[in-house]
């Protein structure tokens, strides 16, 4: 008889890009992060060795594939590989922010579905499963043929927006794409709900082209699954405001800041921008304080019911 998954020894490895969140996985789950040397050859190419046997062991690495996404790929392929190839019994991908996912369909001519690479290049290098939380977009998963446990960091967000106790709350999702996760939050938190409706101009430039809803003296809670420019949530704000929105913040999955973002949002009518330690922020920039919630316990909760073959459902509310 095979011996069950939960019974292996559980592994948990951390790629480079987000040690800090990997450390509030491994806290919570009660056991330190093992051991793995990631080195570079003196021409640039990447070598990891793991550190200890891994033979048929429960293994998850953990990398959100960001900052500088193409390094933290390759990194997660040979991180991976180097596990396939030392006999791990199971290798699980924990992505927490999952880049180049925003290249989902072919909405142009000549253009790459990075997406569906991604997913097939993660298999290829040998995962046997992906945990990943609040995708661009959930049909992502289909781009993958192994099984995806797809988290959303909605009940980290909704604690805090709750114990905020906004006098005259409403969600707004800033792009058509968010309506159907804006009005989730707005029956967890017993709000209406808006959209606005945007128009790209290009990578950083955004103009909100109208507002759906009823912000008059209300407390706007925006929703949405990343930021980078920060040209969509203030794009989205300054109609808000002309629309009569009393005070404005916005939640967001992964927060990719730059210093451009930060000072845009410091000169916007946002006075609270919310995320998670999915992506740790960049070095060296400032200027606009950010409220960073964890997704730690959530993940090693996650990582404990995969290993231990026991339902995740639970986590899924979205
Ligand atoms: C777009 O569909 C996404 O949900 C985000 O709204 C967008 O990626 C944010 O990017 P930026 O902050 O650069 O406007």
């Amino acid at each position: 008889m095979e011996t069950p998954l939960g019974a292996k020894k559980l592994k948990i490895f951390s790629g480079s890009v987000n040690q800090a969140l990997a450390k509030r996985i491994s806290a919570y789950i009660g056991k330190p992060l093992d051991g793995i040397d990631i080195t570079r050859f003196p021409d640039g190419e990447k070598f990891v060795q793991i550190r200890e046997s891994i033979r048929g062991c429960d293994v998850f690495v953990i990398q959100s594939t960001c900052r500088s996404p193409d390094e933290a790929l390759m990194e997660l392929f040979i991180m991976i590989d180097a596990m396939r190839r030392a006999s791990a019994e199971r290798i699980t991908a924990v992505i927490p922010y999952f880049g180049y996912a925003r290249q989902d369909r072919k909405d142009k001519p000549r253009v790459p579905i990075t997406a569906s690479l991604v997913a097939k290049l993660i298999e290829a290098a040998g995962a046997n499963r992906v945990l990943c939380l609040d995708l661009h977009a959930a049909q992502i998963q289909g781009y993958f043929d192994i099984p995806v446990d797809h988290l959303h960091a909605s009940p980290v967000f909704i604690k805090y927006l709750k114990g905020l106790n906004l006098p005259n709350p409403i969600v707004v999702s800033p792009d058509t794409g968010g309506v159907k996760t804006a009005n989730w939050y707005s029956k967890q938190l017993g709000t209406g709900i808006g959209f606005v409706a945007k128009e790209r101009r290009s990578d950083s430039e955004v103009e909100a082209l109208n507002f759906v809803g009823d912000v008059q003296g209300k407390d706007v809670i925006m929703i949405d699954d990343m930021t980078s420019t920060c040209g969509t949530l203030v794009a989205a704000a300054n109609i808000l405001k002309e629309h009569g929105a009393t005070s404005i913040r916005a939640a967001v999955s992964h927060a990719m800041l730059t210093q451009a973002g930060l000072e845009r949002l410091a000169a916007s009518p946002i006075s609270e921008l919310i995320a998670t330690d999915s992506v740790p922020m960049a070095t060296g920039i400032s200027g606009y304080p950010v409220t960073i919630l964890s997704v730690g316990e959530l993940i090693g909760d996650a990582i404990l019911r995969i290993h231990n073959d026991e339902s995740v459902n639970s986590l899924f509310e979205v």
